[in-house]
């Protein structure tokens, strides 16, 4: 299959709306879209990124009217959705019924989110369908935050991709269950937690145990590890610069690194992690040593990334 380059959303809707597989652009990574309600492109998503079939998909929609054709909104939920969406916020409320089983991994709920880039906006109205859409990776590689990291992944595995800016957040939307009566963040992402406090009082934090594995899929499986031994580095004195090694942090690194990377704040670091992460391992470097953040704010998240990649 040749995998076909487009800028025009309403091309890309085309695609989905024949059954294809269409990546593109949203505000958090690049998202592997298809249409939700076609049980054989869906099947192709799991393919295509080589995704294990009990890890369901987040289904993308264009407005909070879509919601109720594929959720119930329960009253958590639309607190949730009224103050943040469009946006990097991904909510798990009931499942309607006849959501297809291979889009939740027979789970009676399911994620939603409604993404603020415009790009996205336009291709999910254009389609006037739910979709879904995983990041647009190779299960096992960072997300790609860039239109040329999904073609190196997927290239020949997609029908077509969707070819926008790099994605301006970099990292991926924050996952929290609203199914019940308490509001259960799943996956720490781009909204914190203080960010929700504002807006819900009875929230829960997820230890990452089997309780909270069981209940977010995803978090069961192995995440990116580059080739590179990752360390997270918490005083700037366990630096080990080496001409085959690459730092990455908000500080200047002592000299003898062969790659650096240094970022203006965390928000700078979260959106160029990922890039970075395939950057170093293209060109071969043999050790990463990554900064460590404080573990508030967004911090929690890269933190959270930080530790996936350093656990290969
Ligand atoms: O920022 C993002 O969320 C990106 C963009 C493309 O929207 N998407 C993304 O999708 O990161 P993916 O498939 O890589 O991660 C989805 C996460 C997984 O951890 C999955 O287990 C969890 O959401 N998830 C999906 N449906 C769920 C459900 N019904 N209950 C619990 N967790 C669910
Ligand atoms: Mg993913």
């Amino acid at each position: 299959m040749t995998t076909r380059l487009l800028s025009d959303p309403a091309d890309a809707a085309r695609v989905l709306r024949s059954g294809g597989l269409c990546a593109f652009p949203t505000e958090t990574v690049y998202g592997l879209g298809a249409d939700a309600q076609d049980a054989s492109a869906v099947d192709r998503v799991f393919e295509a990124k080589g995704r294990p079939a009990d890890n369901p998909l987040i289904v993308h929609l264009a407005n909070v009217d879509q919601v109720s054709d594929v959720a119930v909104p329960t009253p958590l939920g639309r607190q949730l959705l009224r103050a943040f969406s469009p946006g990097p916020l991904t909510i798990v409320l009931p499942a309607r019924s006849y959501v297809s089983r291979r889009v939740t991994a027979g789970l009676d709920t399911v994620a939603i989110r409604i993404p603020s880039n415009p790009l996205a906006l336009a291709l999910l109205a254009a389609t006037g369908r739910p979709v879904v859409a995983p990041s647009a990776n190779r299960s096992g590689r960072p997300s790609p935050t860039t239109w040329d990291a999904v073609r190196d992944d997927l290239d020949g595995r997609v029908d077509a991709i969707l070819q926008g800016p790099a994605t301006d957040l970099g990292i991926e939307s924050t996952v929290v269950d609203a199914s019940g009566e308490t509001v259960r963040i799943l996956r720490p992402g781009i909204v914190t937690l203080g960010d929700l406090q504002d807006v819900v009082g009875n929230l829960v934090t997820e230890a990452l145990d089997d309780a909270g594995a069981a209940r977010s899929p995803g978090l069961r499986h192995r995440h990116y590890a580059p080739e590179a031994a990752v360390r997270v580095l918490t005083a700037s004195a366990d630096a080990r610069p080496a001409g085959d090694a690459a730092w990455i942090g908000l500080s200047e690194p002592p000299a003898g690194y062969a790659q650096v990377r240094v970022c203006q704040d965390i928000e700078a670091y979260a959106q160029v992690l990922y890039h970075a992460l395939r950057e170093f391992d293209a060109r071969g470097v043999s050790r990463i040593d990554a900064e460590a953040v404080p573990a508030v704010g967004l911090g929690v998240a890269l933190m959270d990334r930080l530790r996936r990649a350093a656990a290969g």
